[in-house]
């Protein structure tokens, strides 16, 4: 796993074209992906959400925009926060604007009392902290009874011809593109790394299970190279009980 201190001093120096790189990674795709996301999150007018490695926000305004009471942005990269504040101020929702603050902190250790949000979503952002297992008992704790989890991130495809795309797209063309657009080939080399040693959906099913979060599934974008996954907190009083289906079982109907 990355070091926190080397994932950080990361993100500050490539904060400024950040949003640039990830649309011309992307090509764009990742605004459907997103979505996808905050439509999983399921906010109504009386949720309070957090949104933890937020970056520069996307997932948060999202989020608001959707419907949410208020927002809170966590990212522990100061440039990343200050990127997200600077399009908070050109936001074209006044009140979408006033309902989202952006805090710095770690996603390990989060500053917040338990039982705080109502959705809690992680978008591209779990595959870079240093414990993967902890990040989402800290999900649980701040979450409320019957608040959803909600985590997007980068996956490598099961197809042979994904993966074979895959290779060449991450190892070959984005550092590239990172060296060009973000004027920083190293995290962009960072990049293909991560997404490797980043566990496989049941995997990662099974380490959001272990946190306390119940009814999870999954979905897959881009060919497999996306994962969505998503679950709630037990309701209070709900009998604490291991689930543990299938992979099969856990697999979203919609797109299995
Ligand atoms: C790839 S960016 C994703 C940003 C945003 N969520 C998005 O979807 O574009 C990952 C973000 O996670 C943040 N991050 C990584 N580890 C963190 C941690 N332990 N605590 C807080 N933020 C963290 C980084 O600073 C960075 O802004």
């Amino acid at each position: 796993m990355p070091k926190s201190a080397d994932v950080q001093h990361m993100f500050d120096r490539i904060a400024g074209r950040y949003d640039l790189m990830n649309r011309v990674m992307t090509l764009g795709i990742d605004k459907r992906w997103r979505a996808a996301a905050v439509r999983a999150a399921k906010v109504d007018p009386s949720t309070r959400a957090l949104d933890v490695c937020c970056g520069t926000g996307d997932i948060s305004f999202l989020l608001a925009e959707a419907g949410a009471e208020h927002v809170t942005g966590l990212d522990f990269s100061a440039n990343m926060l200050e990127q997200a504040r600077k399009r908070q101020k050109n936001q074209r929702d006044p009140e979408g604007r006033e309902r989202v603050a952006f805090v710095q902190g770690d996603a390990l250790a989060l500053p917040f009392e338990d039982d705080s949000f109502d959705a809690i979503t992680v978008s591209f952002g779990v595959r870079n902290v240093e414990d993967i297992p902890l990040a989402f008992r800290e999900f649980a704790r701040v979450g409320r009874p019957g608040a959803r989890i909600v985590c997007l991130e980068i996956t490598r495809p099961k197809s042979r011809v994904a993966n074979r795309f895959y290779d060449v797209w991450f190892d070959r063309v984005v550092p590239l593109l990172g060296a060009v657009v973000s004027r920083d080939k190293a995290a962009y080399t960072y990049l293909p790394e991560s997404t490797k040693a980043f566990p496989r959906p049941p995997k990662l099913a099974e380490i959001i299970r272990a946190a306390g979060i119940r009814e999870v599934r999954w979905r897959m974008f881009g060919g497999g190279i996306v994962a969505l996954h998503h679950g709630e907190l037990p309701m209070a009083g709900a009998p604490a009980q291991a689930e543990r289906p299938s992979p099969s079982a856990a697999v979203d109907p919609a797109t299995a």
